[in-house]
């Protein structure tokens, strides 16, 4: 009987289509001992960010044929590997794009009306008008680094929220910039101009501590930085030092470079001006459903011997 393993929560849309062809065991919280304990007995493994599917894990899998990651990034997977091994790695690189890009902009907004400082002080009994006074993003400079599906979305809304838009891309030719109503700028430009900056570009080899303490110091000491890509791409020990000093003017994460957040992280010492929430970028209902569906699709097709896209 074919047999897929579902090791992370996924939404029951996907479940659904995977169960037409195939036995469905799905078992959240597995270390990785018990998944190579496990793995030898299914042909298709699915996963969100929770499991990490180490080589080791993978060569257990002696029937394996496809891994789907219900989510863009597949950082959580050993792809050489999986290639090496013959087993097909697929995502859903659209499937959480609004959410992840409506993630940052209620970043950037909260961040300019203190909206979760606010919020506590009043629940605790205050009533602080004067402390919580904001800005508004209309007419302000918005730089986005990775003008990629989410990086696009976010220029679009800020575009039509009266917002100025550059961004820094390699990749992206003036041109499509410009039709998107956006102008291209070198990275430290940005970083000197911008009122807000969001980064939307992928975590890499070159893109480590990418926005480090010399990059910080470029700032304006009233800009605010929004991350909802990938952790590791800021300098978290140089982020929490530029802020505790008034070196910038605010910064929201979602991501960083170790998940869950240490206890003793740098950031957890900051007191002001930061806001962090637990990778919740494409945490919606309809994008869970969407990857979901997706993956689930891609996968159910490579187990009836269709074509399926890789990631
Ligand atoms: P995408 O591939 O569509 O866009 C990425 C863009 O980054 C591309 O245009 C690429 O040219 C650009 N880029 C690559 N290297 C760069 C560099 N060195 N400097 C500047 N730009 C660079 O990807 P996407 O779907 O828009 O996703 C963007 C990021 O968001 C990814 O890291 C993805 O993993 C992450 N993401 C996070 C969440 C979340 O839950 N927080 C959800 C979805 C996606
Ligand atoms: C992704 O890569 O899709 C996002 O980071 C969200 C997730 O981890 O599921």
């Amino acid at each position: 009987m074919t047999k897929v393993l579902v090791s992370d929560p996924i939404d029951q849309a996907g479940i659904d289509i995977l169960a037409q062809v195939a036995q469905v065991d799905q078992r959240v919280g597995l270390s990785e001992d018990d998944l190579k304990a496990m793995i030898g007995d299914y042909d298709a493994l699915m996963i969100r960010s929770g499991t990490q599917v180490t080589a080791d894990v993978i060569k257990a899998g002696g029937r394996l044929r496809i891994i789907g990651r219900a989510g863009v990034g597949v950082d959580n997977v050993d792809v050489p590997t999986a290639t090496q091994q013959g087993v097909l790695v697929v995502n859903s690189p659209e499937g959480n794009t609004i959410a992840a890009a409506e993630q940052a902009l209620a970043l950037m907004l909260s961040l300019s009306r203190h909206v979760p400082q606010a919020h506590a002080s009043t629940m605790a009994g205050g009533w602080d008008r004067k402390k919580y006074v904001g800005n508004e993003l209309y007419k302000k400079v918005l730089g986005v680094v990775g003008l990629g599906k989410i990086g696009s979305h976010v220029a679009r809304v800020c575009n039509a929220m009266g917002m100025e838009v550059i961004a820094y891309d390699p990749f992206i030719s003036a041109d499509r910039a410009q039709q998107m109503q956006v102008r291209l700028s070198s990275l430290e430009n940005l970083f000197e101009q911008a009122d807000y900056i969001t980064l939307h570009l992928p975590r890499t080899p070159d893109t480590e501590n990418l926005v480090n303490e010399e990059l910080l110091g470029k700032m304006k000491s009233t800009a605010r930085l929004v991350n909802c890509a990938r952790g590791g791409i800021i300098d978290e020990s140089a982020l929490a030092d530029a802020l505790k000093a008034g070196v910038i003017g605010g910064a929201a994460l979602d991501v960083y470079a170790q998940e869950p957040l240490a206890t003793d992280s740098p950031l957890r010492s900051v007191q002001e001006r930061l806001i962090l929430t637990p990778h919740l970028g494409a945490s919606t209902t309809e994008a869970q459903e969407n990857v979901a569906v997706d993956v689930a699709e891609q996968i159910r097709d490579v187990l009836l011997g269709l074509p399926a896209r890789s990631a």
